[in-house]
């Protein structure tokens, strides 16, 4: 897919987020949580390719394209200190929609100057064939990308990359961790029901014969 296209299409995942956030009333709070878990997720996968590999290569091909590229990464900067601030927050506090309503207006800014400015410059530049190149780099690179928002770390390369593939790890790793504790869990609550019903059963069978429920009682 060529670069452009695809950075169009992550822009488009993320408002589509933002939408469900701003359909959820007040109490959703579950569904706000997972909405904002969501984006969190989108967000820094999406900033990490475009440092990692999308804005080197266009302030390197593009001649104009500086002044843009190191605003853009300005924007990123603050973008991933609220989603780092969003990460975890309780979605009952009352900063909590006030965090996301400014994190979306930033975002919007932001998605609105690349489509309008930037990707046209980009576009006049680099022919289809250096844009489908550049889209294969960009889908590696969000393949081991970050999942979650690191604003202390560096945004450029090396140091972003170097930093970028080793954050990617570890959050992945929490992911699949959770997901492994969410799964034993779920299972535990089942076999604990299970049991529960089993003893349950056994009891009432054991109270109908009276002795057996005093034997076992008696062994702890
Ligand atoms: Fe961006």
């Amino acid at each position: 897919m060529d670069a452009i296209t695809m950075l169009k299409a992550d822009h488009k995942t993320v408002e589509k987020l933002f939408k469900r956030f701003e359909k959820a009333g007040d109490g959703a709070l579950k569904e706000k949580r997972a909405v904002v878990d969501e984006i969190i997720r989108e967000l820094s996968v999406h900033a990490a390719v475009e440092e990692q590999v999308f804005y080197p290569a266009i302030r390197e091909a593009v001649d104009d394209a500086e002044d843009e590229v190191l605003e853009s990464l300005e924007e990123h900067h603050i973008v991933k200190w609220v989603l780092s601030e969003l990460d975890g927050m309780d979605p009952g506090h009352e900063r909590f929609d006030a965090k996301v309503t400014v994190l979306m207006e930033n975002v919007r800014h932001h998605v609105e100057e690349e489509e309008q400015d930037l990707f046209p410059k980009v576009r006049e530049v680099l022919k289809r064939k250096a844009l489908t190149d550049l889209g294969e780099s960009m889908d590696v690179a969000k393949r081991v990308a970050p999942t979650r928002p690191h604003p202390r770390q560096p945004d450029e390369p090396p140091g972003n990359i170097v930093g970028g593939v080793a954050a990617g790890a570890l959050d992945r790793a929490r992911e699949v961790g959770k997901e492994a504790v969410a799964k034993a869990t779920s299972r535990g609550r089942k076999a604990a029901g299970q049991a529960k019903a089993t003893t349950t059963g056994r009891a009432s069978s054991t109270t109908r014969s009276g002795t057996r429920k005093r034997a076992s009682s008696s062994r702890g």
